[in-house]
Order: structure tokens, then C-alpha cells, then sequence
């Protein structure tokens, strides 16, 4: 039996786009894996222990090597809880919209408090960073309201995708896959429902081999 993690960094759930999309690949990945568990969470609903200042001397007092005080230690727990929980995991999909070219604020907090090292990353002078989460599939599905298609000029504002891969692979993921679902909001409603429909088909292609 394998874990599906499946986390939701959209607020609007019923009316996201990412979401039904990422909806549509867990329930057919349930037919095709009825043993398998599911984890979900979103975002916005759950609680997320800021990365403020005990948090980080928390991780500074690891760096240099430091016992925690006691305040320390606590906050410290509330980080560990949110990588261990997410580490439990075999595979993951992620529902993302896109807000002002990157991902939204709650996610950001959420990878702050995963890519620590130690837990999901490590560090030596001969080998240089190295993530600590391998072969473990992961799908993103990443709406956006407008259009940034390879080779356009839009591409290079694309800090969504570009910005999941490269934090994802830091930390290990080597199967990473994507979905996308655009324009949801330039070329009008109907586009949308369009775009969204046929990504719900390759998201659910995918499921079967995932
Ligand atoms: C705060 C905010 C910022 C946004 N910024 C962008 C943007 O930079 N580029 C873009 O194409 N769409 C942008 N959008 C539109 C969303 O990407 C679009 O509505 C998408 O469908 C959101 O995903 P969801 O439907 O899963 O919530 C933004 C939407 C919001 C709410």
C-alpha cells in the first residue's frame, strides 16, 4: 500500500481549476489504486506554523551545530511535524494556481518549512546539495489565467513552473510531472472550460501509470 499526498494551494476549491483537474487524477488514481491511501490538505484550511524568528534560529542552532533553548525546540517541533508528515508519503500531487507569475503565499510558507537540511536536503563539501527526496513521482497541476506557452515570449515570466522544478529537484523529486490548464481567464469562460476538460483527460491518462 503507498501514500498519495495530495495537496490543494488554491483557496477556491469549489471553482479552482487546478483543483478539479488534480480532483479528477486522485479519483481516477483511487479506481486504479483502491488500497492505496490518500492524504489531502489545503493550503488554505490548514494550519501552518510560520517561519518567523525562532523558527529560523531554530535552524541556525542545527547549522552551527547549537543545542536549542527550550522555545526553540518547540517551534522547531511544529517545522519537523509538517516535513515528516509530508515525507511520509510515496507519491504526490499538487493543485497550484498561479498568482503574479509564481505560486501563492501559502505555498512558498510551505516550502519553507520543508526544504530544510537534514530533512530534505544535505550538504557536504565533496558532493556539494543533494536532495533527499528520490524516486517518489510527483504531478503539479498548474493553472494560470493566462497564456505562457514554450518558445513565446511569455515564457520567461513563467516563475510558476520553473520555480516548482527547480525547488522540487533540490529536494530529490526526479519524476516530476505536469499538467497544465490555461488561459482560465484571458480568452473568457468557455476557453476555459475547454482547456480544462482536456487537461482532466491527460491528468487522468496519467493516473494509470502513476
Ligand atoms: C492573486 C492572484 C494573482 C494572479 N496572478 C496571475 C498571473 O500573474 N498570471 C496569470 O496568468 N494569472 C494570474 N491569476 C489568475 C489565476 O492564475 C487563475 O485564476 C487560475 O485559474 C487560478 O488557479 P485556480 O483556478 O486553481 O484557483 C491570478 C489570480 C489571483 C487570485
Amino acid at each position: 500500500m503507498s501514500i498519495l499526498f495530495y495537496l490543494q494551494a488554491s483557496p477556491r476549491i469549489g471553482r479552482s481549476h487546478s483543483i478539479a483537474v488534480a480532483d479528477a487524477f486522485v479519483k481516477a488514481y483511487k479506481e486504479n489504486h483502491p488500497h492505496d491511501e490518500i492524504i489531502t490538505r489545503n493550503l488554505f484550511r490548514m494550519h501552518l506554523p510560520a517561519f518567523d524568528g525562532l523558527a529560523v534560529s531554530a535552524k541556525y542552532s542545527i547549522l552551527h551545530g547549537k543545542h536549542h533553548s527550550e522555545e526553540e525546540l518547540k517551534a522547531w517541533e511544529d517545522v519537523e511535524a509538517v516535513i515528516n508528515e509530508f515525507k511520509s508519503a510515496d507519491k504526490y500531487v499538487v493543485a497550484v494556481p498561479m498568482w503574479n507569475f509564481s505560486i501563492p503565499y501559502r505555498l512558498k510558507q510551505y516550502i519553507d518549512l520543508l526544504v530544510q537540511p537534514g530533512y530534505t536536503f544535505s550538504y557536504t563539501a565533496e558532493e556539494g546539495y543533494k536532495g533527499m527526496i528520490t524516486d517518489k513521482p510527483i504531478l503539479i497541476v498548474c493553472a494560470r489565467g493566462g497564456q505562457y506557452p514554450p518558445g513565446g515570449d511569455a515564457e520567461s515570466i513563467d516563475f510558476q513552473t520553473k520555480y516548482l522544478h527547480f525547488i522540487l529537484g533540490f529536494m530529490g523529486f526526479n519524476d516530476i510531472r505536469t499538467v497544465l490548464v490555461e488561459p482560465t481567464l484571458e480568452e473568457g469562460p468557455e476557453v476555459a472550460r475547454k482547456k480544462r476538460e482536456n487537461a482532466i483527460v491527460g491528468a487522468v491518462e496519467m493516473a494509470c501509470t502513476f
